[in-house]
């Protein structure tokens, strides 16, 4: 490619987003330029520095900060982290505003011995300030929030803990399968793929304790202690899955760049508990699918029924719920059981909701990489992975992956387009969750009145 080829593909996307007018466009896209090389070899890298170089002279004479996102597979990381150091590392380190930081999202290895590895290998070439392990989840706007919720609400802080809460789900469904994409996939599978990330991630943030400051360091603390307090994973509450062909819709083998016969699950559903006061006894139900009957990634936190029920109806099936909606459609909403109007004294279960789009119809919530990468920029790593956090997720999947790809964990076939596997519904049923009966979620957005959502 040439710089303006580059640019040429660049601008429609620009032009797309809010506000975006032909100058502003043109004016970013003056300062986008293109160089190519191979991983190895110096010649390369050397072009990247001249061009850099000149960039740096051009727009404000001075070498103040270079941030290298590394959009590239994980086995060549070290080869061109190398390549950087040798060859683009030409910072005047003796300015303390000076930086070098870099970039790298995963798959961090496949196991806590192979991401250890690859850690070893970055930092022997940049500290830990300077490696930015970006895990898009934590840039997303909701799972940001449930910090807020939880630590700026005595309402909610107050009861979220095992006196209080029975169960948790955290689920992510995607309504379409591998489309092409199965060679990746296929070699890790739903569990590396979403679980052992995003969603440890999650499961984080839904259970750590309160920090004692927003410093980056003082969060990632005491998310590394509630992580290391999640008691490893076992194949025993382990319900695996792989979709098969629904009609015109193929299955996971059906998928060309998937190798025959393959045993990947492209569905788990895993309960873990954590081993602390606040938490002990309490399922989290951890669940990640592709090719479901939905598109969609929330947190479901299912209340203690009270004590003693004076209305008619079963309690039980009454339960608080507080639901947290990641995607798509941002929402909190806590389902509450309220007498239903009218002269009797019915109960039902309503809700009280914060439907995003309704509430802050004009606000634009930035994507979640767009806020990491500008967060990368400030030199703020709160919602980087540290390597011990890393670590000590991998540390809770590592043994029962090992068990699946000794295939020694049965995987059930389920339908494309349906809930996954029966048997992860019993898995839910058995660990205590009550499914409410007769609820429907009614979402009311500015444009559309009365669509009504299906509550699970
Ligand atoms: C990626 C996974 O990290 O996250 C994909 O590799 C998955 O398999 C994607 O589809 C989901 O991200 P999001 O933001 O669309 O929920």
């Amino acid at each position: 490619m040439t710089d303006e080829d580059l640019r040429a593909r660049l601008a429609p996307y620009l032009l797309k987003t809010k506000d975006a007018d032909q100058s502003s466009v043109d004016a970013f896209l003056s300062r986008c330029s293109y160089v190519s090389g191979p991983y190895d070899g110096s010649e390369g890298f050397g072009r990247l520095e001249r061009s850099m170089e000149a960039l740096e002279k051009q727009s404000c004479q001075c070498r103040l900060g270079r941030l290298y996102y590394l959009a590239l597979p994980p086995n060549v990381y070290p080869v061109v982290c190398r390549g950087l150091k040798e060859n683009c590392d030409s910072m005047d380190r003796s300015n303390p505003e000076s930086w070098i930081r870099v970039i790298v999202e995963k798959p961090f290895g496949m196991d806590t011995e192979s991401s250890e590895e690859l850690v070893e290998q970055l930092g022997e070439l940049y500290d830990e300030h300077e490696i930015y392990r970006i895990d898009h989840y934590l840039g997303k706007e909701m799972l940001q929030n449930l910090f807020v919720l939880r630590f700026a609400n005595c309402m909610f802080s107050s009861m979220w803990n095992r006196d209080n809460i029975a169960n948790v789900q955290i689920t992510f469904k995607e309504d379409f399968g591998t489309q092409g994409r199965g060679g990746y996939f296929d070699s890790f599978g739903i569990i590396r793929d979403m679980i052992a990330t995003h969603l440890s991630q999650l499961l984080a943030f839904v259970a750590m304790e309160k920090p004692a400051t927003l410093h980056p360091d003082d969060v990632r603390d005491e998310k590394l202690k509630l992580l290391r307090s999640v008691e490893v994973a076992s194949a025993d509450n382990c319900v695996l899955g792989q979709y098969t062909k629904k009609g015109d819709e193929p299955g996971y083998l059906d998928d060309p760049t998937v190798p025959a016969g393959s045993k990947t699950p492209t569905f788990a559903s895993i309960v873990v508990y954590i081993k602390n006061d606040r938490w002990a006894g309490v399922p989290f139900i951890i669940k990640a699918g592709k090719a479901m009957d939905d598109k969609k990634c929330d947190v479901r936190i299912q209340l203690r029924s009270p004590p003693t029920f004076i209305f008619d109806g079963n309690p039980e099936l009454l339960r608080n719920e507080i639901v947290l909606r990641l995607q798509p459609d941002e929402c909190i909403y806590a389902k509450v059981v309220v007498k239903t109007p009218g002269l009797d004294m019915g109960t039902e279960v309503s809700e009280m909701d914060l439907d995003y789009r309704r509430r802050y119809p004009n606000t634009v919530i930035p994507d979640a990489y767009s806020r990491l990468i500008l967060e990368a920029v400030r030199g703020d790593q709160q919602h980087f992975l540290r390597r011990d956090e890393l670590r000590a997720a991998w540390n809770i999947f590592t043994p029962l992956l090992h068990q699946i790809d000794r295939g020694e964990v049965p995987i059930h076939e389920y339908e494309f387009g349906s809930r996954g596997p029966t048997k992860a519904e019993e898995q839910v049923d058995d660990v205590g969750y009550k499914r409410p009966i007769d609820y429907k979620w009614q979402l009311r957005h500015l444009s559309c009145t009365d669509c009504v959502l299906e509550d699970e």
